[in-house]
């Protein structure tokens, strides 16, 4: 009984082995496309034996992807098969390799060969070319794909090497045409004993057929899977229109990405920075296309991006005048040193989009020691300071990295294309942007930050006008151009590399505008002005008491202070501190400061959000079981100044607690100034810039403001809950 297992094993070891040995892959490829590499690469990990003809040569055949051609393709095939007409057991599979990867192995295609009975076969698909008044004389079929397709023939040698000796026509005439009209002929059919793949059992041919297959995940390597025959076919090709599918179904076929162990090729070629001698020459260029809020906080995440700056040159282009021109001056006189070159083109110069961004591009296209092009917009946030290196040890042609809008699925690349070549979401769009499938991923479109190899751009990519195509976005043409060209774009959500700022109704009438931006980028404004210890308040009890029921803690940074004097000196109307005042129901203030409302600067509707978002919290910490509504009518800036208004004499407030932020400093901005509560004859004499008093407002909290005594002091007041 062993010994009869054990012989079995062995034929069937033998029969693998010796299966294996004879088939031999043909393929036609005149240059190392990303898509001829990816072919090796999925060829190798099965190992096949494949055979490549006619690299380095100049390709004749025409532009196959639009119109008829391919001849060439025949032409180098008659010649190789010549060397191999006599070998009998030798069966060939000549494939098409730009656009087509291999999701099984070549035992599993002989046996499938084998079962088909026949000589030769041929791929097959739904859809007719290039003659489609050939159709007719096809052999109908009662279920299956009826019409032949040129990119994929398995036969044993001798037939085919009779079949492509017939080719006598040129290397720009159709190769399809060719075949087609040797298997439409019934007598050539019969003698060649040619069949077709009706079921996809070993080639897939995804155009016109890209709703029938799905991947299927299943222990060790992913399949793809044709769900209208179930079977699971093992060569791929992504012909006509379908090479973006392709390309996403390669993100897993065939052990590119799994479940089980995440990315699997996603440190192969990596370059390894600390082994280079120098960091390679990068040019940034940085596109300010619209007004952008956090504009300053953008530079600042440039300058810090971990890279040796001496090897950054910036180009900036700012189309938006005036506003944006203050910042970039700001950025270039403290920092004109730091960076190799900086260099601005302003909207005085009327570029389009297009036009700078094409200007960016060819400065590095140019330039030999550019090694890299870094295109950054405006609206990125690179929170992650290892971006660029991370991007570059990567050692793609295109990479950019994945940043999305805070909480939602908005992201800078699409997963897929409509076939007019617009968006469309791809199985795994949401996966990716939520980082629950980690990894490189091979995608058709994306903006607002990328790499590009300088080197990519002085081969593939050295048509100068990239930009500028028909009446495209200025992104979506240059990634239809590397589409074109066949240069794969990546993305990479191995780190989590950063976000998009929301450029949607950013209102640049203000003085600080971003201030204003509460509700449209809550992440960046809280990051910009909220106070650096502000968490610790609950992770750490980082607050004080001074006084009975007086809580103290740190809650706006120093730029949300300085914004927001400034934001009412701005504004400029202090009410002067008199009784009589139209801006209050009734029109007497009994104990009047000299002030500004936050309703006056238009920001009450932002101040409010801010008490909710970060008061209130605090109020139920300190204040336990009562449950503040968080609402307040009274919200406004108090100046206090000897030559105007110096103190303000006791008084209760109009509100169930009132918090008091110090806007600035003691000692430098004003001497004297602070609080003093009656019943408890207790004094905050040194207020601290950006933290806030919470007391109760009625009843036991009697307090006056000390005189400021020079200077001027200014604090934000909100009585909560009146
Ligand atoms: C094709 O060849 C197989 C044997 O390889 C044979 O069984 C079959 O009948 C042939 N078919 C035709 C149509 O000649
Ligand atoms: C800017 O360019 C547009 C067209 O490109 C032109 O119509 C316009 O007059 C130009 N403006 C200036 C100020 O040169
Ligand atoms: C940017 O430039 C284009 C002209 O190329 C112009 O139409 C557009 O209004 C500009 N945008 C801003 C914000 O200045
Ligand atoms: C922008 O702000 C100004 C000043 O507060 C205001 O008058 C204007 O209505 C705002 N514009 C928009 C579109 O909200
Ligand atoms: C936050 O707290 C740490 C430690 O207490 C302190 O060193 C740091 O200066 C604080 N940050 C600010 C902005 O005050
Ligand atoms: C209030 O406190 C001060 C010291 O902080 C003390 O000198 C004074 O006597 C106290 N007054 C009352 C009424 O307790
Ligand atoms: C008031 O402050 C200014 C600087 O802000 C300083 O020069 C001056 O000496 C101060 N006056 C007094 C009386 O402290």
């Amino acid at each position: 009984m062993l010994s009869a297992w054990v012989l079995c094993a062995c034929l069937l070891l033998w029969k693998l082995f010796y299966l294996a040995e004879k088939l031999l892959v043909l393929t036609v490829a005149t240059e190392e496309t990303d898509g001829f590499l990816r072919f090796m690469q999925s060829a190798g990990y099965f190992k096949y034996n494949v055979k490549v003809l006619g690299m380095g040569q100049t390709w004749k055949g025409g532009d196959v992807g639009r119109s008829i051609g391919g001849g060439q393709r025949v032409r180098l095939l008659k010649e190789a098969m010549e060397d191999l007409a006599d070998q009998e057991d030798l069966v060939v599979l000549s494939v098409d390799s730009y656009d087509l990867i291999f999701s099984g192995g070549p035992e599993e295609i002989l046996r499938k060969f084998q079962q088909a009975n026949h000589k030769v076969l041929f791929a097959a698909e739904g859809l007719v070319w290039p003659d489609k008044k050939l159709a007719d004389k096809y052999p109908s079929v009662r279920s299956g794909k009826r019409y032949l397709n040129s990119g994929g023939i398995i036969g044993y040698a001798p037939y085919v090497s009779r079949m492509v000796s017939q080719w006598n026509l040129h290397d720009n005439d159709d190769d399809q045409l060719f075949y087609t009209k040797i298997y439409v002929d019934p007598l050539q059919r019969q003698t060649l004993n040619m069949t077709l793949d009706h079921k996809c059992q070993i080639f897939q041919n995804l155009n016109g057929a890209v709703d029938e297959v799905l991947l299927k995940f299943g222990t060790g390597i992913v399949r793809v899977r044709n769900t209208v025959y179930d079977t699971l076919p093992v060569v791929v090709h992504g012909n006509g229109n379908t090479k973006m599918y392709l390309n996403y179904l390669s993100n897993y076929v065939p052990d590119t990405w799994n479940y089980e162990h995440g990315c699997t090729h996603c440190d192969d070629d990596v370059l390894d920075l600390s082994q280079l001698k120098e960091y390679p020459n990068v040019l940034v260029g940085v596109f300010i296309e619209q007004p952008t809020p956090f504009l300053p906080e953008f530079f600042e995440r440039l300058l810090s991006l971990d890279y040796p700056k001496d090897k950054l040159k910036v180009f900036v282009h700012n189309n938006v005048s005036v506003y944006h021109e203050k910042h970039i001056q700001k950025f270039w006189e403290e920092n004109r040193n730091v960076f190799s070159t900086f260099k601005v083109v302003g909207p005085e110069e009327n570029l389009s989009q297009g036009e700078a961004r094409n200007m960016g591009m060819d400065l590095c296209r140019k330039d030999a020691a550019c090694d890299y092009y870094f295109s950054l917009d405006s609206d990125v946030m690179l929170t992650n300071r290892q971006t660029l290196k991370l991007l570059i040890e990567q050692n793609r042609k295109i990479i950019g990295p994945v940043v999305t809008r805070h909480g939602k699925l908005w992201s800078n690349f699409w997963g897929a294309l409509s076939l007019d070549g617009y968006y469309a979401r791809s199985e795994d769009y949401v996966d990716i942007v939520q980082r629950k499938r980690v990894g490189m991923w091979n995608i058709p479109f994306m903006a607002h930050v990328y790499l590009v190899k300088g080197s990519a751009l002085r081969t593939e990519l050295k048509e100068k006008n990239y930009f500028v195509l028909e009446k495209l976005d200025p992104d979506m043409a240059f990634c239809r151009n590397a589409r074109e060209m066949g240069v794969f774009m990546y993305i990479t959500n191995r780190e989590d590399f950063g976000r998009l700022v929301s450029t949607a109704n950013y209102n640049t009438s203000h003085y600080n505008n971003d201030l204003w931006q509460i509700f449209e980028n809550p992440v960046d404004w809280k990051e910009k002005y909220i106070h650096q210890n502000y968490t610790k308040i609950f992770t750490e009890n980082y607050l004080e008491e001074p006084c009975p029921d007086v809580f103290w803690f740190p809650v706006f940074s120093e730029k949300a202070c300085d914004e927001i004097v400034g934001e009412m000196e701005h504004y400029g109307s202090w009410s002067g501190g008199t009784h009589e005042d139209k801006r209050i129901a009734g029109g007497y203030e009994t104990v009047p400061t000299d002030d500004i409302h936050m309703r006056q600067i238009g920001y009450d509707k932002e101040w409010l959000h801010f008490i909710r978002e970060f008061i209130s919290p605090i109020t139920l910490k300190v204040y336990s079981g009562y449950f503040t509504k968080g609402y307040a009518i009274m919200n406004f800036v108090v100046k206090y100044t000897p030559e105007r208004q110096a103190y303000l004499r006791p008084h209760h407030d109009t509100s169930t607690f009132t918090i008091n932020i110090a806007l600035n400093n003691k000692d430098t901005d004003f001497q004297g100034g602070g609080c003093r509560f009656h019943r408890y004859n207790c004094s905050l004499s040194s207020p601290r810039k950006g933290w806030s008093f919470m007391h109760p407002g009625r009843l036991t909290h009697l307090h006056e403001g000390l005189p400021t005594t020079n200077g001027t002091r200014y604090i934000a007041v909100s009585f909560i809950d009146p």
